[in-house]
């Protein structure tokens, strides 16, 4: 039920996937608006501050993701071989995007040494900081890393609707409940 199985993903893999899909659209949303506020506006502030907490929560919930990953069975991916490789690269390539923006996104916010405060509740200290232009060219990483991602998610969107009223095969809905499907 709450571990995956050879058969399908747990509740843990589902609640952790959709929790990472709704957030990872809510950043990509509070950066751009963020990037675009006046520093007379009420937000110019908070909304950082949130998009820097959420963000660093993101990043712990990703790192446990893929320890979860790595110690967990994993239900069978459908397909022939090459088109199961390429799922395979494809979620490779989503995993090392997410990380290449939350990483970037850490180093805009360290650059000048000051930690990341989550929530007020505590700070992630600064270790790496002082890099030649490193806010400017982290900056640059996170928008097009950002924006890959954004990209690549709703392919891989478009392609799990596909599995399911094309192909017919139970790939989105072993990822929205445990029950067993009657397709395969
Ligand atoms: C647009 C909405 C989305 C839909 C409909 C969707 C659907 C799915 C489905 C059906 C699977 C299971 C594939 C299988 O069982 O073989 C899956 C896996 C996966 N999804 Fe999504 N997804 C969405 C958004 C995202 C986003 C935004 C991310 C990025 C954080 C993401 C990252 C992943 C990864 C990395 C896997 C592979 C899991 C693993 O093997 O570890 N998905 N997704
Ligand atoms: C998947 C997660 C994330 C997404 C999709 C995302 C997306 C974005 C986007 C679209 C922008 C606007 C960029 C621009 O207009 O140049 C932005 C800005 C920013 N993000 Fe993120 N972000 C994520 C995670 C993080 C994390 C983890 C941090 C730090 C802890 C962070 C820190 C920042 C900062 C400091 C800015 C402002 C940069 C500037 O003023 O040019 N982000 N983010």
């Amino acid at each position: 039920m709450w571990s995956n199985s050879k058969n399908g993903w747990g509740r843990i893999s589902i609640g952790v996937h959709w929790l990472s899909a709704l957030t990872v659209f809510g950043l990509f949303a509070l950066g751009w608006w963020m990037t675009g506020l006046g520093y007379y506006d009420a937000w110019y502030k908070m909304a950082p501050w949130w998009h820097k907490s959420i963000g660093i929560v993101l990043l712990a919930l990703s790192l446990f993701r893929v320890a979860w990953r790595v110690l967990q069975p994993t239900p069978a991916a459908h397909g022939s071989s090459r088109k199961r490789l390429a799922a395979h690269l494809g979620h490779g390539l989503i995993y090392l995007t997410l990380f290449v923006v939350m990483v970037s996104g850490y180093l805009i916010s360290t650059a000048e040494g000051e930690g990341i405060s989550v929530f007020g509740l505590f700070a992630v200290p600064a270790l790496v900081t002082g890099l030649p232009h490193q806010a400017v060219i982290a900056g640059d990483i996170h928008w097009y890393a950002a924006w890959s991602l954004v990209v690549l998610a709703v392919g891989h969107g478009l392609a799990a609707l596909k599995h399911h009223f094309v192909d017919r095969t139970d790939t989105l809905t072993r990822m929205l409940t445990t029950r067993p499907s009657r397709r395969h």
